[in-house]
Formats: structure tokens, C-alpha cells, sequence
């Protein structure tokens, strides 16, 4: 099986779902690629490191959002891609790029879903007082962050603790459960269909 992962950044969560490759946790699958919209982003330099072919897009050379997916979708499609995964991709899809991958595309966000979509999820949940903060793993649809919920993990938020802590204390997280997650889909255990993560038997 085929996985493209698209980054913008560190490249933690691909990291993981490298190493999830290599220890069997994600089963008979490789990255065939690795692409990212920033041309400095760390992610890429991991990706080298594991041997991936890597393509970088610069959002700046296409007329606009519509004709940079285009491209994106032209490159990941030459991979028969079974499993699109987004790893810190910083980037707004376009509605035609997510229809196209409808089902077969997950993304990772750092909140409990459905709270806080989009930005500064982990300082706007010490702001909000709360106590529980965390991960979610979603199919993605064309609403943002809106896709049906997968698996989520929870992590405490203690008095004192800053953005940065919490962030530290959710990625653990995320680097636990996202390869898990992919290994479900790319088995078939969980589909999407209709508006719903549909699981196999029991393995929840
Ligand atoms: C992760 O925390 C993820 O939830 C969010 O962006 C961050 C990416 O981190 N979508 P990394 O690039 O995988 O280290």
C-alpha cells in the first residue's frame, strides 16, 4: 500500500508514521512520498533521511488556490496513493482536492473536535479555564476540521502549564495514536461513509 504524507513543518507526525512503517505498527505500507508546501520545512530533511522521495510546491507559482491543488493532486496521483495523510499542513483545501480524496484522506488536529478548529487550539483551552485538553484524527471533508472524528486522545492541562507544555504533552500523543490510526484505514478497519467513521468489529 501507498501513503503520501503532506507537510508544511516539523515533520513530527511524519516522523512517526516513518517509524511506524519500519517497526510494522502500519502494515505492508510505504511512504511513496512526502510533499510540502514550505520549501525549509524540517519534514523534508526527515523524509531524506528515511530514503522518500520528496516534492516541494511553492503556493506562489500557481495563479490560485484551485491551480495549486490541481498540481498537488497530478503529483500525488503518479503515487496510486491508498492513504493521503496531512501532517501539520498549513494549508486550506480546495473543495474539488478534498472530494477527490474523499474517504481517503485523514488529518490530525490538536483539540478535542469539536472545540476549537483552526489556530492557537492549545493556548485557547488554557484561556477557556479548561482542564482536559488533547488530539483528534478526522477524515477530511470539505468543512474545516469538520470531518467525522476517528479516534481522539485526551491529555490533562494543569494550573501553570503554558501553550507550550500543553503542546508537548498533546504531540505524545498525536505520535501514539495517528500511526495507529492510519494503519486502520489503510487495513479497511475504519471507512468513511456518509458523514461517519465507520469501524470493523470490535476494535475499539
Ligand atoms: C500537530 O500538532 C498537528 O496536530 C497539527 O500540526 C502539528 C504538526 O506538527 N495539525 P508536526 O509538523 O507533525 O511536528
Amino acid at each position: 500500500k501507498n501513503i503520501v504524507v503532506l507537510i508544511s513543518g516539523n515533520g513530527s507526525n511524519l516522523q512517526a508514521i516513518i517509524d511506524a512503517c519500519e517497526s510494522g505498527i502500519i502494515e505492508n505500507a510505504r511512504i511513496a512520498a512526502v510533499i510540502s508546501n514550505k520549501a525549509d520545512a524540517y519534514g523534508l530533511e526527515r523524509a531524506h533521511q528515511a530514503g522518500i522521495d520528496t516534492l516541494h510546491l511553492a503556493a506562489g507559482d500557481y495563479t490560485d488556490r484551485e491551480a495549486f491543488d490541481r498540481a498537488m493532486a497530478d503529483n500525488i496521483d503518479q503515487f496510486s496513493p491508498d492513504l493521503i495523510i496531512l501532517a501539520g499542513f498549513m494549508r486550506i483545501l480546495s473543495a474539488d482536492f478534498v472530494r477527490h480524496y474523499q474517504g481517503r484522506m485523514i488529518n490530525i488536529h490538536p483539540s478535542l473536535l469539536p472545540k476549537y478548529t483552526g489556530l492557537n487550539t492549545h493556548q485557547r483551552a488554557i484561556d477557556a479555564g479548561d482542564t482536559e485538553h488533547g488530539t483528534s484524527v478526522h477524515f477530511v471533508t470539505e468543512e474545516l476540521d469538520g470531518g467525522p472524528v476517528i479516534l481522539q486522545a485526551k491529555v490533562p492541562i494543569f494550573e501553570d502549564d503554558t501553550a507550550e507544555d500543553v503542546m508537548a504533552r498533546v504531540q505524545q500523543q498525536e505520535h501514539r495514536i495517528y500511526p495507529v490510526v492510519a494503519n486502520w484505514c489503510l487495513q479497511q478497519r475504519v471507512t468513511m461513509q456518509g458523514n461517519n467513521a465507520v469501524f470493523e468489529g470490535d476494535i475499539l
